[in-house]
C-alpha cells in the first residue's frame, strides 16, 4: 500500500512545531550597534534608520539600562566626533568620544559587554577608512599604525573586545600584537573578514556621517562578486589571531556566511546593516511586509551559520523572543 507520507503530522500545533524546530534564535545571540555623539541630554533619531538614535553618553546609559533589562549582553559602540581631522585623532583620544563612553558604562554597568568598532571612517575629515597619500590611496601600513593605537585606547578605557572594521591587509595581526605588549591579552579581535564594498551601508554613514568625501571604498573593501577572496579574507584573519571572523552585510551574503562556516572552526558573526535594517523596517512600516519578517531574516542569517547576529533589531527581537511560548 502506498501511504501517504505527511509531513505535515508535524505542524500541526505551536507546540510539536517548537520541538521540532531546528533553528532557535536566543537573545544571547544579539549585538545592538549604538551611535554616540559629544554633548549631553542629546537622543536624536537618525532619519534613514526610524527606531535609532545618536545618544549622548548620559542618554547612552538610559539606553544601555533598557537593553541589559532586555537580557542583551553585547553592544557594539561607534563615535561620532566633534572634530574630524586627517588623521582620525579623536578615535585614539584617551578623552574621545568612545574612551570615555567605555568608560561610563562599566562603571555603571559592569556586566555589559562592550565591543567597540575600529576604524577610522567617521574621525576623518576625508571619511576614508585610514591615513591618505598624497595621491588619495589609502596608504595600507601607515593606518596599521594608527589602527593598533585606537584599540589599545580602547582596550585601556576597559573595552571587552575590539571589532576593526577598515579591511587594511595585516591589521589584525598588527593589532593584536599592540594588544599583547600592552597587557591586554584577554581583549579577543571580532574581525570584520569579508566586509564587501556595499550600496547597504548608505543609512549608517548618515548616522554617522562618514561617507567619504571623495571617490569610494573600492579599494579596500570587498568586490561583492567574490566567495573565494572571502575564504581567503577570513583565512588570513584566523592566521593572525582573529578570534572571531564576521560576515557583512548579512542577508545578501547568506551563501558566503554558509561557506566560511563550512570551511573554518571558528565563531561566526554577520552584520545584518543598516540597509538592511531600513529596508525591512520601512516596508513592515508601510504595511508592506508583516512585522515577522523581522524575525524570518534573521533566522535566515543563523540558519546560514552565524552564531553571533550584529542587528539594528536586537532590541525587537530581545522583547519577542521574551514573549515567545
Ligand atoms: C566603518 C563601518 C561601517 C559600518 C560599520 N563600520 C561603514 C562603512 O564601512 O562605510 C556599516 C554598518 C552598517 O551599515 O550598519 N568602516
Amino acid at each position: 500500500m502506498n501511504i501517504v507520507k505527511r509531513p505535515r503530522r508535524l505542524r500541526v500545533n505551536g507546540t510539536i512545531r517548537s520541538i521540532v524546530r531546528e533553528t532557535k534564535l536566543s537573545v544571547d545571540d544579539l549585538v545592538y550597534p549604538l551611535f554616540v555623539v559629544e554633548g549631553e541630554n542629546i537622543k536624536d533619531e537618525i532619519k534613514s534608520m526610524k527606531g535609532n538614535y545618536r545618544f549622548s553618553i548620559d542618554k547612552l546609559l538610559e539606553e544601555i539600562k533598557e537593553i541589559e533589562e532586555l537580557s542583551i549582553k553585547s553592544v557594539l559602540l561607534f563615535g561620532i566626533p566633534n572634530h574630524k581631522d586627517k588623521c582620525g585623532s579623536q578615535a585614539y583620544d584617551e578623552d574621545g568620544i568612545i574612551q570615555k563612553a567605555v568608560r561610563a558604562i562599566k562603571l555603571k554597568f559592569p556586566k555589559m559587554y562592550v565591543i567597540t568598532d575600529i576604524c577610522m571612517c567617521e574621525y576623518t575629515s576625508h571619511g576614508h577608512c585610514g591615513i591618505l597619500t598624497e595621491e588619495g590611496y589609502v596608504d595600507n601600513d601607515k593606518t596599521l599604525e594608527y589602527l593598533s593605537k585606537i584599540a589599545v585606547s580602547h582596550a585601556l578605557a576597559g573595552a571587552d573586545m575590539v571589532a576593526p572594521s577598515d579591511m587594511m591587509d595585516g591589521r589584525v595581526g598588527h593589532i593584536r600584537e599592540s594588544l599583547d605588549k600592552a597587557g591586554y591579552v584577554n581583549v579577543p579581535i571580532m574581525a570584520y573578514s569579508a566586509k564587501y564594498a556595499s550600496a547597504f551601508y548608505g543609512p549608517f554613514r548618515d548616522a554617522a556621517d562618514s561617507a567619504p568625501s571623495f571617490g569610494d571604498r573600492k579599494s579596500y573593501q570587498m568586490d561583492p562578486c567574490n566567495v573565494k577572496e572571502a575564504i581567503r579574507e577570513v583565512e588570513l584573519d584566523i592566521e593572525e589571531g582573529a578570534d572571531i571572523v564576521m560576515v557583512k552585510p548579512a542577508l545578501p551574503y547568506l551563501d558566503v556566511i554558509r561557506k566560511v562556516k563550512d570551511e573554518f572552526n571558528m565563531p561566526i558573526a554577520a552584520y545584518n546593516v543598516s540597509g538592511e535594517y531600513s529596508m525591512i523596517k520601512m516596508a513592515v512600516d508601510n504595511g508592506l511586509l508583516n512585522e515577522s519578517a523581522i524575525m524570518e531574516s534573521l533566522i535566515s542569517i543563523k540558519r546560514a551559520g552565524a552564531e553571533i547576529i550584529i542587528t539594528y533589531f536586537a532590541k525587537y527581537a530581545a522583547e519577542k523572543l521574551r514573549t515567545q511560548l
